[in-house]
C-alpha cells in the first residue's frame, strides 16, 4: 500500500434519530484503502454496510469522524463543492439499478455528462462508446423496462463510470441477479478495474465476487471486525 491512502476513513460514526430514540449504526470505523485496490464488504443484513457506503460516497454525512480522499477531507466540503467532487471522483452502482425508466439506456448514461455541462451531442457520443464497452452497443435506444436484469446493471455500470471516476462504489450489484448473470457482472467489474485502474469497494453476499477481489472487510453491528487479503 502506498504511503498515502487513496481513501482514509477516520473514527467514522453514524447515528440516526428515530421516533423510538437514537440508533447508533456505525461505531468508530477506521480504514485505509490504496489506489487501485478492490475491496469487498461483507456482513449480515442491518450491519451498516449501506450506511458506510453512503458516507464513503458523500451521499450522507457522518455523525463523527471523516473520510479523506488523497488526504483531502470530504466532509469539510460545502454542499455544492461536495456534489462536484463526488460527481467527478466517485461512481455508484446500486442493487436496484435506479435507472430512469422513461429514458433510454443511451439517455440514462448521457445524463451525468449533461449534468456536468457537456453538450447533448457530445454526451450522447460518449455514452454510446461506454455502452459499447459494457456490451450494450445493440441496446442503446431500449428503455430499462425492455432490458434484462443483467443488461440494466450493465447500463448502471456504464452510467457510474461515464465521467471517469477514480473510485467505484457498488452496493450489492449482483444482489438481484441469477448466478450466471452475476458472474457476468463480476467479470465486467473486474474488466473495468483492469482497463481503468479503478479503486473499487463492493458490498456483496456473493462469495464468488468477494473471492475475486483483493481484500475482504467484514462489518458486524457497525464495527469493522475482519480485514483479510485474498
Ligand atoms: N435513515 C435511517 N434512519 C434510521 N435507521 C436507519 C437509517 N438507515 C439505516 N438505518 C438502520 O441502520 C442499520 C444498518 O442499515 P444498513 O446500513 O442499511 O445495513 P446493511 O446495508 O448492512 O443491511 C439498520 O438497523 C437500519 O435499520
Ligand atoms: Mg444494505
Amino acid at each position: 500500500m502506498s504511503s498515502q491512502a487513496m481513501i482514509e476513513v477516520v473514527g467514522l460514526g453514524k447515528s440516526f434519530a428515530t421516533p423510538g430514540g437514537t440508533i447508533d449504526v456505525l461505531h468508530g470505523v477506521d480504514l485505509k484503502i490504496a489506489a487501485g485496490e478492490r475491496v469487498a464488504v461483507i456482513g449480515t443484513s442491518g450491519a451498516g454496510k449501506t450506511t458506510l457506503m453512503h458516507i464513503l460516497g458523500g451521499l450522507d454525512r457522518p455523525t463523527t469522524g471523516d473520510v479523506k480522499f488523497e488526504g483531502k477531507s470530504l466532509f469539510s466540503l460545502r454542499g455544492a463543492e461536495l456534489d462536484a467532487f463526488r460527481n467527478q471522483t466517485i461512481g455508484f452502482v446500486f442493487q436496484f439499478h435506479q435507472l430512469l425508466q422513461e429514458f433510454s439506456a443511451l439517455e440514462n448514461v448521457a445524463m451525468p455528462l449533461m449534468i456536468g455541462g457537456m453538450k447533448k451531442n457530445d454526451a450522447t457520443d460518449k455514452a454510446a462508446v461506454i455502452l459499447e464497452e459494457v456490451g450494450l452497443g445493440h441496446r442503446l435506444s431500449h428503455k430499462p423496462g425492455a432490458l434484462s436484469g443483467g443488461e440494466q446493471q450493465r447500463v448502471a455500470v456504464a452510467r457510474a463510470l461515464v465521467r471517469g471516476p477514480q473510485i467505484l462504489l457498488a452496493d450489492e450489484p449482483t444482489g438481484n441477479l441469477d448466478s450466471v448473470t452475476s458472474a457476468e457482472i463480476v467479470a465486467l467489474l473486474n474488466q473495468m478495474h483492469q482497463t481503468r485502474g479503478l479503486t473499487m469497494i463492493i458490498v456483496t453476499h456473493n462469495n464468488e465476487l468477494a473471492g475475486s477481489l483483493d481484500r475482504v472487510l467484514r462489518i458486524d453491528d457497525g464495527r469493522l471486525v475482519g480485514d483479510n487479503l485474498n
